[in-house]
C-alpha cells in the first residue's frame, strides 16, 4: 500500500486557504501555487538516492552525500500540472520536464489522453508526476499508467488538493506510488469537483473563465 504524505505547514496552509478564495486573482492563484511546490518538494524529495563524493574543502578533503546521479523528472499533467513545475524546478534546477496531456471529458467524467512526450531516458530516472487536484483520481492514475507501459518505475504523485475517493483509486490502482498532498478535503459534488476544494484549477491557473 502506497504511503499518503498530507503536509501539515503553517506556511502551506495559509497559502492554499488563499487559493481556495473565489475573488483570488489568477496572477495570485500561480504565485500562491508557485510557493506551495517549491515548499512541497523539500518533503516530496526527502528520500532521494544519495551517495558520498570525496570534495576538498578549504580545510581539508571530506567525503560527503549528494545526490545520487542527477536524473529527476517533473511530469505535469496538462494543463493544471504546468503551475506547480517552476517551484519545484527553482528547488531542482537540474531536473528534466516530461509532459502529459490529458483532460476530464464532462460527460463522462474520464480522462482523454492527447499529448505524451517524455524526455530521453526518463523511465531510468526518479520521476514526480504533478496536478494540483486529485478528484477522482482517473486522471493521475491513467497518467502513471501510460508512464509505467513506457517502463518509467521509480514514480510519486504530489497534488496540492485531494479527495478520499481520489486516493482510494490511486492506492488500488498504484499501490506503489506514494502520494504527497497539501490537503485532503471532504469528498466531490456530483460532477466530480472537490468539496471544498478550489474550483477548476486549469481555468484559475490560466484565466480561462
Ligand atoms: C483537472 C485536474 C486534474 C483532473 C482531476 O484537469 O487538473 O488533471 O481534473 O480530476 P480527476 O482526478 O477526477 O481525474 P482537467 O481535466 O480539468 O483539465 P485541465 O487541467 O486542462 O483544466
Ligand atoms: N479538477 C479541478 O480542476 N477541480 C476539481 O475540483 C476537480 C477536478
Amino acid at each position: 500500500m502506497s504511503e499518503v504524505h498530507v503536509f501539515d505547514h503553517p506556511l502551506i496552509s495559509d497559502k492554499l486557504t488563499r487559493m481556495r478564495n473565489k475573488t483570488t486573482s489568477s496572477q495570485d492563484f500561480r504565485l500562491l501555487l508557485k510557493e506551495i511546490s517549491l515548499l512541497m518538494g523539500y518533503e516530496v524529495t526527502r528520500n532521494f538516492p544519495m551517495t558520498q563524493k570525496t570534495i576538498e574543502t578549504p580545510i581539508c578533503e571530506a567525503t560527503l552525500p549528494v545526490l545520487k546521479g542527477n536524473y529527476f523528472t517533473i511530469v505535469p499533467i496538462l494543463r493544471a500540472g504546468i503551475g506547480m513545475v517552476d517551484g519545484l524546478l527553482e528547488l531542482m534546477p537540474f531536473c528534466h520536464v516530461g509532459h502529459i496531456g490529458l483532460y476530464r471529458d464532462e460527460t463522462t467524467l474520464k480522462p482523454v489522453e492527447y499529448y505524451y512526450k517524455m524526455p530521453e531516458g526518463a523511465a531510468d530516472s526518479t520521476i514526480i508526476v504533478v496536478d494540483p487536484m486529485l478528484a477522482t483520481g482517473g486522471s493521475a492514475a491513467d497518467a502513471i499508467d501510460l508512464l509505467k507501459s513506457r517502463g518509467c518505475k521509480n514514480i510519486r504523485l504530489m497534488n496540492l488538493v485531494a479527495a478520499p475517493e481520489g486516493i482510494k483509486t490511486m492506492q488500488e490502482r498504484h499501490p506503489d506510488v506514494d502520494i504527497y498532498v497539501a490537503a485532503v478535503d471532504d469528498g466531490l459534488t456530483e460532477d466530480a469537483y472537490i468539496i471544498p476544494g478550489l474550483g477548476d484549477a486549469g481555468d484559475r491557473i490560466f484565466g480561462t473563465k
